[in-house]
């Protein structure tokens, strides 16, 4: 066995825009050595930061649909960047992605049951038709869709939540090693995004991982086994989800936790982390400058805070990234 599912090594992403005549050359550091790890214990980590925090990068990294500006990712211990089309071929069926609006992964002229058996091919997940037949109404039991009901629709014959759980059967009839979900249920009512959820701690007991991806910390809470903070392309905190957000230690964190208010948390955690975002664009330090990334917003800033950054330091229970932390443990 492997030692390490998948792993972030320092893994840096700068876009740069190219100046054009009186245009300036523009580049945005939307990663800075961000190392991050997945063992082959099935686990829930949630990745959790504000809106242009530099989530989407990460998986887009995670996916190969872009290259790390430096910095490694390892998938059981090898290097992607050295993989050739058929180790590529075989990580597209051990890591997934769920799509926010799977609408968009069907094709209209074509009934639903073709998604499934189009992997079932793609992948030679089975021996023969009628073992096909079974593994496809095994696999929609599971996520609580009748097959006879099911097969034989169109995607517009789908509901939102039919839709949903269908691609949630696709995961389940390819049983990936790691599941990608890049804010999966933000356009989603309660009821469908508890049910999501709920799937994916299944997917857990079957030995699917999950990096799941948000800017809620309420759902990370709920889902995941350990979070990991994002801040302006930085990881400033993680550790297992119960330590962190019941005993957080970096004041960004502790930020994010106190705004979470009781009565109705999703609804005035979203409204709170959009003025923040707005807050971090117009204040904070931008990645690749000297300081700490959060020295503008924290209400504890010394004066070493500005001119160096602090670096992710391992503490008893977590990894945390401030001088006035490391000096209080
Ligand atoms: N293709 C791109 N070209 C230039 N800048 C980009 C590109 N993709 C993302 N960025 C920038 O990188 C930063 C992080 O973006 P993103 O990963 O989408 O954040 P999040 O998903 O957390 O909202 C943002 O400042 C964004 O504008
Ligand atoms: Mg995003």
């Amino acid at each position: 066995m492997t030692e390490k599912l998948l792993q972030l090594e320092k893994v840096t992403k700068v876009f740069r825009r190219a100046g054009l005549g009186l245009v300036r050359e523009k580049s945005t550091r939307a990663l800075d050595e961000i190392s991050l790890t997945m063992y082959p214990e099935p686990a829930i980590v949630a990745l959790v930061g504000e809106s242009g925090s530099g989530k989407t990068t990460v998986c887009r990294l995670i996916l190969g649909l872009k290259k790390a500006s430096s910095g490694q990712i390892l998938y059981k211990d090898r290097d992607v960047s050295q993989w050739l089309e058929k180790d590529w071929k075989n990580y597209r069926k051990e890591v997934q992605i769920v799509f926010q609006d799977p609408y968009g992964t069907y094709n209209p002229f074509y009934r639903v049951d073709r998604v499934l058996w189009t992997v079932i091919k793609k992948f030679h997940l089975t021996s023969s038709d009628r073992e096909s037949r079974q593994l496809i109404d095994e696999s929609l039991e599971a996520v609580g869709l009748r097959p006879r009901e099911i097969l034989g629709r169109y995607p517009h014959q789908l509901s939102g939540g039919e839709r949903q759980r269908f691609m949630l059967a696709r995961i389940y009839l390819m049983k990936p090693n790691l599941l990608v979900c890049d804010e999966p249920v933000s356009m989603i009512d309660a009821a469908l995004r508890a049910m999501f959820l709920d799937h994916l701690r299944d997917f857990k007991k079957l030995g699917i991982s999950c990096l799941y991806i948000t800017h809620d910390l309420n759902i990370a809470y709920f889902i995941a086994d350990s979070v990991v903070i994002l801040c302006s392309g930085q990881i400033i905190e993680s550790g297992k989800t119960e330590s962190v957000v019941t005993d957080p230690l970096h004041p960004y964190t502790k930020e994010l936790i106190s705004s979470i208010p009781n009565p109705d948390p999703r609804k005035k955690w979203t409204e709170k982390l959009e003025a923040e975002s707005v807050g971090l664009q117009k204040l904070g330090k931008g990645a690749g400058e000297q300081g700490c990334i959060f020295y503008d917003r924290c209400r504890y800033a010394m004066a070493k805070c500005e001119k160096k950054r602090p670096s992710l330091v391992k503490t008893k229970d977590r990894e945390v990234a401030c001088f006035l932390t490391l000096e209080a443990n």
